[in-house]
């Protein structure tokens, strides 16, 4: 499938998609609090987005039967909200969250900690963002999709990571899922050119340990096999000429 390239129209209706995504994720990190449940957390953000006049893109997807995705601790993503999954001091929770804005997608990921986390974990999590920036100093018009891909792989690498290999980044738009898929992991060729007016959704997830998988009987939940700790930073990225434009992080950093 090749990649589409969104129109001017198409991607103002994708930045505020994306704006509003931002706000949701604000809003459910004030709310985090040890002693709330991940189900509160998914009828928290399902709210949100629907008070925006949007459509949780994540709800009923391929049988998925929430709006967030709520991944605590070796959880890597795809965690289903559960009403008796209790939120403790020392946990650190992925919260990945989709959008539908008049029918344009925008996807995001935070991990965060609750209340005092180990140093260990703070340092995953704040490497995990950095991974997510250091791959797009590549993504821009001319350079390869692979570029971000190998920046990202790299980085994980240097503060001895795991890279997960089983799920990707992807393009984005009309749907979730748009070709291309986009892999954390170093490949061995530089992969398609990317142009102005591409939409992607760009995730490392990375694992304290191996970078190995598992998949949970409930056939959603991905936690690490060797049950480290696993975090996770997703933004919607326009590619552009220059610098690419953050969609869902409209404010700093
Ligand atoms: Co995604």
């Amino acid at each position: 499938m090749a990649i589409t390239i969104k129109s001017a129209r198409e991607i103002e209706l994708m930045k505020e998609a994306g704006r509003i995504l931002e706000i949701v994720h604000n809003e459910l990190e004030k709310a985090l609090r040890p002693g709330m449940s991940t189900m509160d957390i998914d009828r928290l953000g399902e709210e949100i987005i629907r008070s925006y006049d949007c459509i949780p893109s994540f709800l009923n997807y391929n049988g998925y039967p929430a709006s967030i995705c709520v991944s605590v601790n070796d959880e890597v993503v795809h965690g289903i909200p559960n009403k008796h999954r209790i939120l403790k001091d020392g946990d650190i929770v992925s919260l990945d969250a989709g959008v539908i804005y008049k029918g344009y997608h925008s996807d995001a990921a935070r991990t965060h900690g609750i209340g005092e986390i180990s140093k260990e974990a703070q340092d995953l999590i704040r490497v995990t963002k950095e991974c997510f920036f250091e791959g797009i100093k590549y993504a821009k018009e001319g350079n390869h999709l692979f570029d971000i891909s190998a920046a990202i792989d790299s980085h994980a690498a240097r503060h001895g990571y795991g890279v997960v290999r089983d799920l990707c980044g992807h393009g984005i738009g009309t749907a979730l899922h748009e070709s291309p898929q986009i892999p954390n992991y170093k490949e061995n060729r530089r992969g398609p050119k990317l142009k102005a007016g591409m939409t992607l959704a760009i995730e490392p997830m990375i694992n304290m340990g191996t970078w190995e998988v598992n998949w949970l009987d409930d056939e959603w939940t991905v936690v690490t096999r060797d049950h480290s700790l696993s975090a996770h930073y997703e933004n919607t990225v326009l590619i552009t000429e220059g610098e690419p434009v953050l969609l869902s992080l409209t404010q700093k950093s």
